[in-house]
């Protein structure tokens, strides 16, 4: 079973899942960070900054993204290699050789998967993947019917997952239909899965994912094959678990020695 955290707000979860971050890299500075984008993991990466302000050095850590829209001209802002580059490379002053994005260009577009595989593998994994949750309770892009064995590659994004991004572009018709994403199997080989969720509107899915039947037709449930899994939740997000209480007893009776 997943460790079940929950904290006041994004914020509060933002400085704890930042603060073990913290204190990972002090004891491994070539640390390698699993990066998601949306909004839910800003939190964090707000945090990182601002321990970075105060000196943290994050020079040696290498990021790899969970996902890629397919089809975006280079330097697009949207695209999550900027994404990443403007909310986490730039402000935790990475190394720009050690940030890796899926690549989403047309061209080549049929190796990208492999390609992205291999620069993983390459690295040697990633020790702390950060995960939001999809309405769909897509993880990555990994829409309902995902296989829970599935590598990077090419996915079609279902139309309610364009409708919730097409916040970030000027139209609907703007967001692109493909990407290319880690698979759940990608997911589930990174070495610690820390899963954020905050407000109402993620409430059915964490239960879902925490709590329901592993199935394919809720990608989020893959969590509960990983050894090590945190979900950090503000209460809303919480509000659908049906354990609460139980987790909650378990952190208060939480032994000190144990991190994340
Ligand atoms: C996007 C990303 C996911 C993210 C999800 C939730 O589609 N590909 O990695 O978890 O949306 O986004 P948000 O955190 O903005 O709710």
């Amino acid at each position: 079973m997943a460790e079940v955290i929950v904290v006041d707000s994004a914020a509060a979860a933002g400085e704890l899942v930042a603060s073990h971050i913290v204190r990972e890299v002090a004891s491994l500075p070539a640390y390698t960070l699993g990066v998601a984008t949306g909004s839910t993991p800003l939190p964090v990466y707000e945090a990182l900054a601002a321990h970075a302000r105060a000196g943290v050095d994050f020079s040696q850590v290498s990021a790899f993204a969970l996902d890629e829209y397919v089809g975006l001209p280079a330097g697009h802002p949207e695209s999550y290699r900027a994404v990443v580059d403007r909310h986490v490379a730039q402000p935790l002053g990475l190394d720009p050789r050690n940030v890796h994005v899926p690549d989403g260009s047309l061209a080549g577009i049929e190796t990208a998967g492999q390609r992205y595989e291999d620069a993983l593998s390459g690295h040697g994994g990633v020790d702390l993947q950060l995960l939001g949750i999809g309405a769909t309770g897509h993880l990555g892009f990994n829409e309902p019917g995902s296989s829970f064995g599935s590598l990077t590659r090419v996915k079609t994004l279902t139309e309610r997952t364009r409708i919730d991004n097409a916040r970030f572009f000027a139209s609907l018709d703007e967001v692109p239909i493909h990407c290319v994403t880690q698979g759940l199997g990608t997911i589930l080989r990174a070495r610690h899965l820390v899963l954020l969720a905050f407000g109402e509107g993620k409430a059915d899915a964490v239960a879902a994912a925490v709590e329901g039947p592993l199935t394919a037709s809720m990608p989020g449930s893959a969590i509960q094959l990983h050894a090590h899994v945190t979900v950090v939740l503000d209460p809303a997000a919480a509000s659908g678990l049906e354990h609460r209480e139980y987790y909650q007893w378990a952190q208060d009776h939480k032994p000190d020695w144990q991190g994340i």
